[in-house]
């Protein structure tokens, strides 16, 4: 089952993205966190950092774009097709309230017939294999029905499923069943996503999907950059190092990369057995000095958390038809 690295907003930038495959090889793709094509038809030099070529050197990336218009979509897909991405895709699963006000991402879903005009548009005439990341639905996980009935008219060239509705945001419980019923219904190859945390989370999504070609992970791989391979404590502090020297670089000194140094340990605190602990003195943490004393005490006193036997597999995939206690969930 391939893998992939879930676009997260103010994390998965092109610095982490580079970072993570030289310290964690193994992840099949990375996904850029949207861009927003603007109706002048301009990259933004910041849109412009995080999808040039030279900056995502050996990272297989796909580019995302969030929009309603198939115009902007085609043209920013042009413009990325001409850096060299030969698949763009299309966010249809953002919940942020201003996002979905203006009939963007998840806010697709409350309009089938924007939805329709828009994929019309774009598959008319695409310059890129396009794929789609998407919700169920707003309110309620039966409204995927006829939203997969209208994405079985195009020729997506994956669909990347986030089994919850939009109002359910990020948390409670995902819809395994409905993503399972979509196996044998979509006409585009499927790519499970949601709350995976584990190699064993992977191994039994294989297990439950066996249709699914892919499953994308977001949270559980930052909380966990070495899912995927050998937990290794060095490599661990030496991706950490490489990350707050390149940010601090990037952003022009420590006073801005502690926000995204924090944000990044807000998951990573996780990698370690008692992390959580340290949760409130992260936040906390004002200072550069601060969290580099914080993080050198979680690296020298903290062993890393067991992801073994019992805790390969959470709670999320443990019901099912499945023995998840064999040895085999491990990849
Ligand atoms: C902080 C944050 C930022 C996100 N940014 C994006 C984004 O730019 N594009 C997108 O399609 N999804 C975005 N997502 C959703 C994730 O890609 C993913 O679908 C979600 O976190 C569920 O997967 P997970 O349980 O493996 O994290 C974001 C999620 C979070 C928590």
């Amino acid at each position: 089952m391939r893998v992939y690295f879930a676009p997260l907003e103010g994390i998965t930038d092109y610095i982490y993205r580079r970072a993570h495959r030289r310290y964690f090889p193994g992840v099949d793709r990375y996904f850029t966190p949207f861009i927003s094509p603007a109706q002048n038809h301009v990259f933004t030099h910041k849109e412009l950092r995080q999808a040039l070529p030279e900056n995502n050197a050996g990272v297989p990336l796909v580019p995302q774009l969030l929009t309603k218009k198939a115009e902007d979509f085609l043209w920013a897909a042009q413009g990325l097709a001409d850096m060299g991405y030969t698949e763009v895709n299309l966010n249809v699963g953002c919940p942020s309230g201003t996002v979905t006000a203006k009939g963007k991402g998840a806010g697709l879903l409350a309009d089938r017939d924007s939805l329709r005009r828009l994929l019309d548009g774009i598959f008319a005439a695409p310059p890129t294999a396009v794929s789609v990341k998407t919700r169920l639905g707003t309110e309620d996980p039966a409204e995927f029905g006829p939203i997969l009935d209208i994405y079985n008219d195009y020729p997506i060239c994956e669909l990347i499923i986030h089994p919850r509705t939009r109002r359910e945001m990020y948390v409670g419980p995902v819809h395994l069943d409905v993503f399972e019923a979509a196996c044998s219904r979509s006409r585009a190859p499927l790519c499970y996503n949601g709350d995976i945390r584990t190699a064993g989370d992977i191994h039994a999504a294989g297990q439950r999907f066996p249709s699914a070609g892919a499953v994308m992970v977001g949270r559980g791989l930052v909380a966990d950059p070495a899912m995927l391979g050998e937990h290794d404590r060095d490599t661990l502090r030496r991706f950490h190092e490489e990350l707050c020297a390149a940010y601090c670089e990037a952003f022009g000194g420590p006073g801005s990369a502690i926000h995204r140094m924090k944000a990044i340990w807000m998951f990573m605190l996780d990698a370690f057995e008692g992390g959580r602990a340290y949760e409130k003195r992260l936040i906390k943490a004002k200072k550069w000095p601060d969290l580099m004393a914080l993080t050198a005490e979680i690296f020298g006193s903290l062993p890393l958390a067991d992801r073994t036997g019992e805790r390969a597999v959470s709670p999320l995939f443990r019901e099912g038809s499945f023995d998840c206690n064999s040895a085999d969930h491990m990849i």
